[in-house]
């Protein structure tokens, strides 16, 4: 593949350099020497991207790749979607910036509302560059309704790396360098992994919810203390951890619990917002019943460009109403708030994402892709579970499944195994034991055929 060969998107992989190739390795080597350190792991040298189109990334070397993870699901209409590019391109030669809390423009009014009629219940929006800002927008909006500062979060908890995301977040590899400074926000209460659940002992790995009656316990006791919760924040599937999946019964019942105890439900749908489990948010699985208080949206829901926003109910979102500084400035801004070329490729993405075709697509491919994984764990000692909604899988592997020990060398052994075969997938997971997947929801049936076809291969030899 030449730099002018014209890429369509559905292309197969085709390795031409055993990668990462002397042009990818090159590249690293300069970047990582002038890069902070911060972003770079242990001695690795990654492949390079240059150029991506649907479900397609090419490396330096000319290598082309199938991208299972549309860069952390951000990339939802997959690499270069052209109404996207077009859109965003447009907006690039009318107006650039905005001025934030104080002068709007025309493209965030139009994201806004469209955000909104998006929404079910949840009638007002506010914007953000990234999950964890939103996130912590999130947080503020909840202490301003409700005049508590604590949260209750869970195990596992994946909501980004600001030092406000990082107090909900439940990574202590992350957390640790920083536990001075992260302010002390979460009640930490078991999320229901049924895989691996630390209460199911005893009951066969029989679901019967005793997280949801351990929440309860740990809630009502935080309740009566001198600091009490005035929200739960919960992804409705744990993303980072390896999607990890509650049985249905229990977000329904967690939205109950909130509402019996007066405190507000934040979802996080971060990961799985803008369509990539199959409904528009992941909540409308389970009806408006489960309908949450805010919610956190980011990653998708622009198509590839940079925006994230929190959507509520307007009696919390006007909470912020009260808090307008003397001065009449607003309680909230930032300098790319609402940023035009942002929100010109989100309102754009958002219709193709809602529309009714793009849902039977992801429903489809995404039965198709679970149903190849589960078939490639039946013939394999070492998948553990698989795990699957819309087009966000994952596949947990264990030294043997009797143990369920987990198996981070393997996994880091099968993620490299899928790049030399040119499918791109990424650990996840508590235990790094999980190759995720979260592949562009344009991705075609012959794509997903291929990816596991090739997870097939490399698992027998991981
Ligand atoms: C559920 C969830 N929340 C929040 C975040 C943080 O988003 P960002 O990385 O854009 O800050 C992520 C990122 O992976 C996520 O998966």
């Amino acid at each position: 593949m030449t730099a002018r060969e014209k890429l369509e998107g559905t292309e197969l992989p085709r390795i031409v350099v055993p990668p990462p190739g002397p042009r990818s390795r090159n590249a690293a080597r300069r970047l990582r020497r002038r890069e902070g350190a911060a972003i770079w792991g242990a001695e690795q040298s990654p492949i390079v991207w240059s150029r991506g189109r649907g479900a397609v990334v090419l490396d330096l070397d000319g290598n082309r790749y199938l991208d299972l993870t549309a860069g952390f699901g951000v990339l939802s209409l997959g690499h270069a979607a052209p109404e996207v590019a077009r859109a965003v391109s447009a907006q690039s030669r009318k107006l650039t910036q905005g001025l934030g809390d104080l002068m709007p423009h025309e493209t965030r009014e139009k994201l806004v509302r469209r955000l909104v009629s998006l929404g079910g219940p949840l009638d007002r929006a506010l914007l953000a560059s990234t999950g964890a800002e939103a996130v912590e927008l999130a947080l503020k909006t909840a202490h301003l309704a409700t005049g508590r500062r604590r949260v209750v979060a869970f195990t596992g908890a994946y909501h980004g790396q600001s030092y406000g995301a990082l107090a909900v977040t439940d990574d202590p590899g992350l957390g640790r360098p920083f536990a001075a400074q992260i302010p002390d926000l979460a009640v930490r209460v078991p999320y229901p992994y049924a895989y691996r659940c630390p209460l199911a002992r005893g009951c066969g790995g029989r679901c019967d919810l005793r997280c949801l009656d351990a929440v309860k316990e740990t809630v009502d006791r935080e309740l009566h203390g001198s600091d009490p919760p005035g929200a739960i924040l919960v992804e409705p599937i744990q993303g980072r951890s390896g999607c990890v999946m509650p049985p249905p019964e229990f977000l329904p019942g967690l939205r109950a619990f909130a509402r019996e105890r007066g405190l507000l439900l934040i979802l996080d749908e971060v990961m799985t917002g803008g369509g990539r489990t199959g409904p528009f948010w992941e909540w409308q699985r389970h009806g408006e019943d489960a309908a949450p208080d805010l919610l956190v949206a980011g990653k998708g829901i622009g198509g590839g460009v940079a925006i994230a926003a929190v959507l509520g109910r307007a009696k919390i979102m006007e909470a912020w109403r009260k808090h307008i500084l003397p001065s009449g400035e607003a309680p909230h801004s930032s300098t790319f708030y609402g940023h035009p070329i942002a929100c010109a490729g989100a309102l754009k993405a958002l219709d193709r994402l809602a529309a009714p075709e793009t849902r039977a697509h992801v429903e489809r491919v995404g039965a198709k892709f679970a149903a190849g994984l589960r078939a490639v764990q039946e013939r394999s000692r070492v998948v553990g579970e698989v795990r699957a909604a819309g087009l966000m899988a994952a596949v947990e592997l264990v030294r043997d499944r009797e143990s369920r020990e987990p198996a981070p060398d393997r996994t880091g052994r099968a993620v490299a195994a899928l790049l030399q075969q040119g499918v791109l997938a990424y650990p996840g997971g508590v235990h790094d034991n999980v190759i995720c997947f979260t592949p562009p929801l344009t991705i075609t049936e012959e794509q997903i055929e291929f990816a596991v076809s090739v997870m097939e291969r490399v698992l027998q030899s991981c």
